[in-house]
């Protein structure tokens, strides 16, 4: 029996696997690919086998109190399969007592650039959002049904070492002039794992949680950050008409969405002090050598 077991075992969920392990208690995490479960192991957390797009999750065994979930839904549709194929197998196997999900705040949809509460009702238009707001509903039914406590963290876009648009920058794609622009949230990577363990530990059940850093700006001042902290020219700009030709559909869909996270609740309720409470303290925690080398 695992202490917590961590599905979708990436860059968020390794960061929460060292927390507990550091604390001595035991982690299991599932990823897909053999050397995903090879550097799980090196790390000293205990890869699961099995795959959340087969019925029954390719034979994963939950065998563990606390579980985290923070694999992606799939990429097409409008449906978590993801999601539906891991309540079948905690349904069938005296599932966790106890569930930390990583959702989005693309579920809240567009908010005219308005300040969004946990209060407010989700209207998702782009088909990754309605993925997410399926996989928050059909969770929500498995804890109505007495399967177990959850709580639901919406979280901004991420940053941090390694995810961060240097690419992007040094191909030279434009941005949409600041006036255009939507709002954007983020919260940095370190962060977000320390928001993910105190969710596990002080989270209200049933309830969800706004994650990010409560400093939204817009998306074209975003990019003349990172830019300038990296020694990198800041994007060419262009009007939101001129976007759906010169941004990929994935971008545009982004800048079809404005609003500004209001954090208070997370901070409130689970304690959690950021070691990176703006845009400004994390860039400058990371070492512009480093990150231009990956
Ligand atoms: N990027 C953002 O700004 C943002 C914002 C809000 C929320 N999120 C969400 O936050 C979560 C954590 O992010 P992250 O950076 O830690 O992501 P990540 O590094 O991509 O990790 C996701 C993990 O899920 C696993 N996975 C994917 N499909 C699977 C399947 N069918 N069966 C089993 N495992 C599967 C992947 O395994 P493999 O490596 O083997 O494929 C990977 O280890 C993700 O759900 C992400 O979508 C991201």
């Amino acid at each position: 029996m695992f202490d917590q077991i961590i599905i979708g075992c990436g860059e968020v969920g390794r960061r929460v696997a060292d927390h507990y392990l550091r604390a001595g208690a035991s982690v299991a995490g599932l990823v897909r690919s053999a050397p995903g479960r090879s550097a799980l192991r090196e790390r000293g957390i205990t890869a699961l086998e099995g795959d959340l797009d087969r019925p029954r999750a390719g034979g994963l065994r939950i065998n563990g109190r606390r579980l985290f979930h923070f694999a992606p839904p799939p990429r097409e549709g409008v449906l978590d399969t993801r999601v539906a194929h891991l309540i079948d197998v905690l349904q069938a196997q005296a599932g966790p007592r106890r569930l930390v999900y990583i959702s989005t705040t693309g579920v809240y949809g567009d908010c005219g650039g308005a300040w969004v509460d946990e209060q407010r009702q989700p209207r998702p238009l782009a088909p990754r959002a309605r993925r997410r707001w399926d996989a928050e509903q059909r969770l929500r039914r498995w804890r109505e049904a007495g399967g177990g406590e959850l709580v639901i963290l919406r979280v901004a876009g991420i940053y941090g070492p390694g995810k961060l648009p240097l690419e992007r920058l040094r191909k030279g794609l434009p941005v949409v002039r600041g006036q255009e622009a939507p709002y954007t949230n983020r919260i940095h990577i370190e962060d977000l794992a320390r928001v993910c363990v105190a969710a596990m530990e002080r989270g209200r059940d049933g309830e969800v949680y706004n994650v990010s850093d409560g400093h939204p700006g817009t998306m074209s001042d975003y990019f003349d950050r990172v830019a300038d902290h990296f020694g990198l020219p800041r994007p060419p700009r262009i009007g939101m008409a001129e976007g759906a030709d010169a941004l990929s559909p994935g971008m545009m869909s982004y800048m079809a969405e404005s609003r500004r996270l209001d954090n208070r609740k997370m901070l409130r309720e689970l304690g959690v002090e950021l070691a990176f409470p703006d845009l400004g303290a994390g860039l400058a925690g990371l070492d512009p050598e480093r990150e231009a080398m990956r």
